[in-house]
């Protein structure tokens, strides 16, 4: 195993976008945050050392991490945050990934400008799955707020009408040529004719679901998650908020067709009564030969339009583990638990809050319970037996019947419980989910895990009928993912084992439905052999 070493000082830097000045959080200075290099079955060191003003921790997003919660980084799930003047050394441990995933913090909205990404190659010897791509370009689509994150978290919390709508979508940090004062900024990815390079694209949006193009190019999607896909070429993708894709795009246009052209990223979301961000994002992918003199591409790439959920579902039903001899799938076929898990945007009462109803605040929930962080983290309290910091009971089902997909809630499906309530699982059982939306908030929820990656082996749209649809899941090569896309007035069903013990996080991976609830941990004990259970509580852990 190869040790290796990262420095990552959190500071405030001056950045300008959209032609304002404003300050931002960034590791070292830069945004995106720097790129982590590893390979398959390595341990990286990542030591944090916060020169900014607030706490914070920092999350490697789809590393399962295994026996090794104590470095997952959630705050106030898996440990205290990392105080101004402090430093804080986090242990990577890389086991099946290979491909792209990334990194960001965990505290507050942070991550809205604290991320990067990070790229796992096959062990030193090993191939690809496919020609040796010439060069690797991380692909970070995000969102930029000209509001300070700090005021949106605010925001959010005592939220009326108002949604923070981001002030554009972003590709490396850059809303590209189509926004103000922002065509010199503008990413460029230099290629050379007849090369084929390695998109890594990440969505690392706090609000967006995106569809990524580029103009004259198809892309040849073989991987997501850091999971290898059987690969398919298409004109399109679709990237939840959260997820990773690889795409290979082969640089093969004609010498005498045009020599630069548009990436761009937009907006998927299907309920336009949420006020969401429609804008596109452009980068420019650019030949090597392109004379100097030649002005920006001639135009963008077709992209579904925002609320294009056809176009959504026939990418994501694409989505395929390669299933080789090299890269074996093992989808349990028995289940131990089966959850199901229904996903709601509600309210809590709040006598100053102009929220769904006056009066009532906005609210998020899994099985009618709003989920609230504790003051002192879920880990260190499962490990040292402290009583009266969660709940061990999650409800497996939830606790009130409905049609989930109809317009018009009951008041007391509106109105939600708040707890710290989590799941607690045996060492390697087999638990399925099975989340369904519903119309209280009829969005898209991208659903992550943490500990894992799983697999997402069905999907449908209206109610999740138990008696049907297990028939219909896929138990052949169902892609193995972190993130789930649950569709709006629909549901999604993932199937992990449960062989990591430790505290594990799983919420929406939209922040503001984070912070209003939508979360639950997972507490998967001990096995009987040492090689089975949690390390031990490293003594370097922060203290709240
Ligand atoms: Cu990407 Cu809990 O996070
Ligand atoms: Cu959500």
């Amino acid at each position: 195993r190869k040790a290796n070493h990262y420095d990552f000082v959190i500071t405030e830097t001056n950045v300008t976008r959209l032609c304002q000045e404003k300050t931002i959080l960034t590791v070292n200075g830069q945004f995106p945050g720097p790129t982590i290099h590893a390979r398959q079955g390595d341990v990286v060191f990542v030591n944090v050392h916060n020169r900014g003003r607030k706490n914070i921790t920092l999350h490697w997003h789809g590393v399962d991490q295994p026996r090794n919660p104590w470095f997952d980084g959630p705050e106030f799930i898996t440990q205290c945050p990392i105080q101004p003047g402090a430093n804080f050394t986090y242990r990577i441990v890389f086991s099946n990934e290979e491909g792209t995933l990334w990194w960001h913090a965990h505290s507050d909205f942070d991550r809205a400008t604290v991320h990067g990404a990070i790229v796992v190659r096959p062990k030193l010897g090993s191939a690809y799955p496919y020609p040796e791509p010439h060069r690797d370009i991380p692909i970070i689509l995000g969102e930029w707020w000209n509001v300070n994150v700090e005021h949106l978290l605010e925001e959010t919390m005592r939220a009326g009408g108002d949604f923070n709508i981001s002030d554009a979508n972003t590709i490396n940090g850059q809303p590209g040529d189509l926004f103000p004062c922002s065509r010199k900024g503008t990413f460029r990815v230099p290629v050379e004719r007849g090369r084929t390079y390695m998109l890594r694209v990440i969505n690392a949006g706090l609000t967006n679901d995106m569809f990524f193009a580029v103009a004259g190019h198809n892309l040849t999607v073989v991987g997501s998650d850091g999971h290898y896909l059987k690969p398919f070429t298409v004109g399109h993708i679709m990237i939840a908020a959260g997820q990773t894709m690889n795409v290979l795009l082969h640089a093969d246009r004609a010498a005498n067709a045009s020599s630069r052209y548009y990436m761009a990223a937009r907006t998927f979301a299907t309920n336009m009564q949420i006020p969401v961000n429609n804008s596109t994002a452009t980068a420019v992918l650019e030949y090597s030969d392109a004379p100097p003199s030649a002005g920006p591409p001639a135009a963008l790439p077709d992209l579904p339009a925002v609320d294009d959920l056809a176009a959504a579902t026939a990418y994501t039903a694409r989505l395929r583990s390669l299933a080789t001899d090299g890269h074996p799938v093992d989808v349990p076929t028995r289940v131990d638990e089966r959850m199901l898990v229904t996903i709601s945007v509600n309210a809590l009462p709040c006598a100053t809050c102009e929220g769904p109803i006056n009066g009532t605040r906005f609210a998020a929930s899994l099985n009618n319970v709003s989920f609230v962080a504790p003051a002192v983290d879920i880990l260190d309290a499962y490990y040292s037996s402290v009583r009266g910091v969660y709940e061990p009971d999650f409800p497996d089902r939830p606790p009130l019947f409905y049609n989930f997909t109809a317009p018009d809630p009951a008041d007391e499906l509106l109105f939600t419980k708040r707890g710290t309530k989590v799941k607690v699982v045996e060492y390697g059982a087999v638990v399925e989910v099975v989340f369904q939306g519903t119309a209280l908030g009829a969005e898209p929820h991208p659903m992550h895990l943490h500990g894992f990656a799983f697999y997402a082996v069905g999907r449908g749209f209206g109610n999740f009928d138990e008696s049907k649809d297990p028939a219909t899941y896929n138990l052949v090569d169902p892609p193995r993912q972190n993130t789930v896309s649950v569709p709006a007035g629909g549901w999604a069903a993932i199937r992990f084992r449960a062989t990591n013990p430790g505290v594990w996080f799983m919420h929406c991976h939209f922040d503001r439905h984070t912070v209003w609830g939508m979360d639950t941990v997972f507490i998967v004990k001990n096995g009987k052999t040492p090689d089975t259970q949690m390390l031990p509580r490293p003594p370097t852990m922060p203290k709240c």
